[in-house]
């Protein structure tokens, strides 16, 4: 399996932070953002990674992680040249993951579990998607599974009235199947390819899994996450601080 780490986006939540620089450069505890998705990745085994960031700050990208061999890793670069959705930056995956499936971390999420058994239990499932919910106290702000029994029924992006505390968190496994979905999709009315309706794709084709997640795990996309996510990184790694 491979991997893909979207750092694109424009990062508005977090003007000024982000007007001369990537939201995902951005420290959270003693890491530049984007190095934390890498190493989850690392955890489970996954060494071959596309990074696929914008234009104006590719140049820092890679200045930062350079091939990977600092990390163990191989790193692939693509330029998404505008922000039009994480579906439409998974899209430029196609070639590098030439028919195997692939983990995608979005570049901002920060996760306190390692995520090797839930790439395990993807890799028996031999193909499909599997995504990974976290109960939120706000999941108004997110992804939301509509679950009934043990299934995910579908996903509402940014509900006003969520059918459920369950946020879709920014980690998913797809097999080659999601590039053809995505050349089917239509941009939202935000005009973006949405992630969410790559998953529901799935679930109508009844080949979504599904995991939780036990410990903590934000985005770091606004003030109030950005600030959540460094006390949290912070706190797990106090005899480094
Ligand atoms: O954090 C989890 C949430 O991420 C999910 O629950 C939502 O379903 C999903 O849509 C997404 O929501 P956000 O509105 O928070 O996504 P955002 O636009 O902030 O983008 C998240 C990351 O995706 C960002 O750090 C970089 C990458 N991205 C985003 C866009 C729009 C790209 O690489 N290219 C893009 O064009």
């Amino acid at each position: 399996m491979r991997g893909v780490v979207l750092a694109g986006g424009t990062g508005s939540r977090l003007f000024p932070l982000t007007k001369v620089t990537n939201k995902h450069l951005l420290p959270v505890g003693r890491q530049p953002m984007l190095i934390h998705p890498i190493f989850k990745l690392r955890e489970a085994g996954i060494s071959q990674i596309l990074i696929v960031t914008g234009t104006e700050h590719m140049g820092d990208v890679v200045g930062l992680l350079g091939s990977g061999r600092d990390f163990g890793c191989q790193f692939t670069y693509r330029v998404q040249d505008e922000a039009g959705g994480i579906a439409q930056a998974l899209s430029l995956a196609e070639n590098f993951s030439s028919g195997e499936p692939v983990c995608v971390v979005l570049g901002d999420n920060i996760f306190e579990d390692s995520i090797a058994d839930e790439a395990r239990r993807y890799r028996e499932q031999g193909g499909g998607a599997r995504i990974l919910l976290k109960e939120v106290p706000d999941p108004e702000r997110y992804g939301v599974a509509r679950v009934e029994g043990d299934r995910v029924v579908e996903i509402l992006e940014k509900p006003q009235r969520p059918p459920s505390n369950l946020a879709v968190t920014g980690m998913y496994f797809f097999d080659a199947q999601v590039y053809e979905i995505i050349r089917r999709q239509r941009p939202s009315a935000r005009g973006e390819y949405e992630i969410t309706d790559v998953n529901n794709a799935y679930i109508e084709r009844e080949e979504l899994s599904w995991g939780r997640l036990r410990g903590w795990w934000t985005d770091a996309g606004t003030f109030t996450s950005y600030h959540q996510a460094n006390r949290w990184v912070m706190d797990a790694n106090r005899e480094d601080v």
